[in-house]
């Protein structure tokens, strides 16, 4: 039987949902997985997979994949049929990390655990899973990959470090190529409501309070979804070139301060004044995060990336139509 679906956990997901997207429109097979949790608004979730549906190559199947009995059951029908996984589903966010750490461990290890299994059990030559830049810690200057991720900050760092080393021993044992992609503050369309553009617009757009750590006095390599999804079809297209542990920054390469965002949500949304909330710096939280491309570009060859104020303008636009405001 031929090898030409590519499984997707987490399509209902911010990213998960981007990348099934893109590869539905170049025409291939998507099998999606996700349990559509209610971390955040299940709606956005719901709206994600009724789009993709829209593809007659599209299957999804609602599941837990903490759950390996019924994983290894549901996937019964696509035996032999899947050319590559990419593992997106997880429970995302650093703060929430303290609240409920038992998510992190179910989803980002036992979950983990059993996808890179099924990856491995089913020789499915390659296994494309979502890292973070958390894992660089307290490092300072630009994130490079020779930086120490020996020391995370949150729970949720110290899981996708786990990952990262999980990978490297299936690697290791059993020759399975595994490509970690350390995902650095991705943002767009569809995206994230517990993340600091969508909040901020909301609260901008509703003319509250905005919740502001750290005076935003902290910066982030803002990542546009588009140019993460690029980055990571272009890694897939030049898999001949791959070690068998891979490691890869996905991201623009560009700090920008949180105040600099806030100034230009206040121009595109035409708003005079912003009303503030102060908080600390919350644990487990970053000052900077900046990475460094050069490894990412040269593989890829794509050297490009969207502007901040092109990403953002575009993530208003379709914020405005969603809730039609
Ligand atoms: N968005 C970012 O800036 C960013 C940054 C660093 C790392 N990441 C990582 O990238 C991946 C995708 O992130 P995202 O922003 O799309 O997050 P997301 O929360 O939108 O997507 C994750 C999806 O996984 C699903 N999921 C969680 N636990 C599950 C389980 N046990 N079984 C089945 N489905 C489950 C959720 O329902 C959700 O739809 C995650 O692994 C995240 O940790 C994202």
């Amino acid at each position: 039987m031929k090898k030409n679906i590519f499984l997707v956990t987490g399509s209902a997901g911010f990213i998960g949902y981007h990348l099934s997207n893109f590869l539905l429109k170049k025409n291939f097979y998507v099998l999606g997985i996700d349990n559509i949790n209610n971390y955040y608004s299940v709606d956005i979730k719901k709206t994600r997979i009724n789009n993709l549906k829209k593809f007659k190559k599209f299957s999804f199947i609602k599941l837990d994949i903490s759950n390996n009995k019924k994983l290894f059951f549901s996937l019964e029908k696509f035996k032999n049929r899947i050319r590559c996984v990419f593992h997106l589903a997880a429970q995302a966010g650093v703060r929430y990390s303290i609240e409920r750490p038992d998510k992190y461990i179910s989803s980002n290890l036992n979950g983990f655990f059993n996808i890179i299994n099924y990856t491995k059990s089913n020789n499915i030559p390659y296994f494309f899973y979502a890292s973070s830049s958390s894992v660089y810690g307290d490092n300072t200057g630009k994130l490079s990959l020779s930086k120490r991720t020996s020391k995370p900050l949150s729970l949720y760092a110290a899981t996708k470090k786990a990952n990262e080393v999980m990978a490297h021993s299936y690697s290791e044992m059993f020759g399975l190529k595994t490509i970690g992609l350390r995902f650095f503050t991705v943002y767009g369309p569809l995206g994230r409501p517990d993340m600091s553009i969508f909040k901020f617009t909301k609260s901008l757009i509703l003319n509250k309070p905005i919740e502001l750590y750290n005076n935003g006095n902290h910066s982030r390599d803002f990542t546009f979804v588009d140019d993460a999804v690029s980055l990571i079809y272009n890694i897939y297209k030049n898999r001949n070139k791959l070690k068998n542990a891979n490691i890869f920054n996905i991201s623009n390469g560009n700090k920008v301060q949180i105040t600099y965002v806030l100034k230009l949500l206040k121009q595109f949304l035409k708003i005079d004044k912003i009303l503030i909330s102060k908080l600390p710096l919350q644990p487990g939280d970053i000052n900077t995060t900046l990475s460094d491309t050069a490894y990412t570009n040269k593989f890829t060859k794509i050297y490009k990336r969207t502007s901040i104020n092109v990403g953002l303008k575009k993530f208003i636009k379709w914020y405005k139509e969603y809730y039609s405001v």
